[in-house]
């Protein structure tokens, strides 16, 4: 039977002039080279730190435009701005930012069909956004989901769908707003939806809600031992590796002494976020 592998990378944080992250890049670089998986997710965060740093962008993409097999992108709250009510640095996800996503990485919400399963990407900063493209984005899921009715499915999103459960109703940085998660639940309902991977709280944790198994990617490198929010997890770098076969999926988590974590916890508690650490600091950390 046919088998397909599948790498779930994310939260790679790129940029040139604060290039920390750079050194454990490379090795993914050729990692995903010398173990050929069928596809890679990119789970977002691809830049540094501010959605509005051009400069980031284009370092960013032309590092990610590295991976020489097929892959895909998920806009990160890094990428694009993030969720009401709090977003990160007051950057609201807009049209403007998402626009520039776009024309790096084609569309943000996407469709990969690998034997009996189909995979799903989709942009969940427009979660609750009430921007036009959280409709579009709805109808097309809804058509996706549709003609995949009987055979499963792998969704893909940035943040976590929930810390815990489905029903809770904390609302935080960390994962999906209540909100924005009872209507992907809504569209999802009559689906077989099996698993949702994501990615940026930058740790692993793996757990069922309602028989769809929650499996969250770690980072590649950049650590941060001060976030509070989520509790627990594994902080150790590393990514997940899918397998499809059949109507079944298994998954390993990937561990490489070679992936050194980048701990910014301190950058972070002196200069409030990585876009105003001294450039030399950030060097000093690779
Ligand atoms: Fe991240
Ligand atoms: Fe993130």
């Amino acid at each position: 039977m046919t088998e397909y592998r599948v790498l779930h990378i994310s939260d790679m944080h790129l940029s040139q002039v604060r290039p920390h992250n750079v050194r454990n890049w490379d090795f993914c670089v050729a990692k995903i080279e010398e173990l050929q998986p069928d596809f890679v997710v990119v789970g977002g965060d691809m830049v540094l730190d501010d959605p509005d740093a051009a400069d980031d962008h284009a370092f960013a993409h032309a590092q990610i435009s590295r991976i020489t097999v097929p892959w895909r992108a998920l806009a990160g709250n890094h990428d694009v701005g993030d969720t009401a009510p709090a977003p990160y640095q007051g950057q609201l996800v807009s049209n403007e930012r998402r626009k520039r996503f776009l024309s790096l990485y084609g569309a943000d919400y996407w469709a990969r069909d690998l034997g009996d399963w189909r995979l799903i990407g989709l942009n969940d900063l427009i979660f609750a956004s009430e921007l036009e493209a959280e409709r579009e984005q709805a109808t097309w899921l809804a058509a996706r989901l549709k003609e995949w009715r009987e055979k499963p499915i792998a969704l893909f999103l940035h943040k976590p769908l929930c810390l815990d459960t489905l029903s809770e109703t904390v609302i935080t940085q960390a994962a999906v707003t209540p909100v924005g998660r009872s209507r992907l639940l809504e569209l999802i309902a009559d689906s077989d939806v099996r698993l949702i991977g994501s990615a940026h709280t930058h740790r692993h944790r793996n757990f069922l809600c309602d028989s769809i198994a929650m499996i969250w990617t770690p980072t590649i490198g950049q650590v941060n031992q001060g976030f509070r929010v989520p509790r627990g997890g594994d902080q150790r770098t590393g990514w997940i590796m899918y397998t499809f076969r059949g109507q079944e999926v298994e998954w390993e988590l990937m561990h490489f002494p070679e992936l050194q974590p980048v701990d910014i916890s301190e950058l972070v508690k002196n200069y409030k976020a990585m876009r105003f650490v001294p450039p030399a600091l950030s060097a000093a950390l690779s």
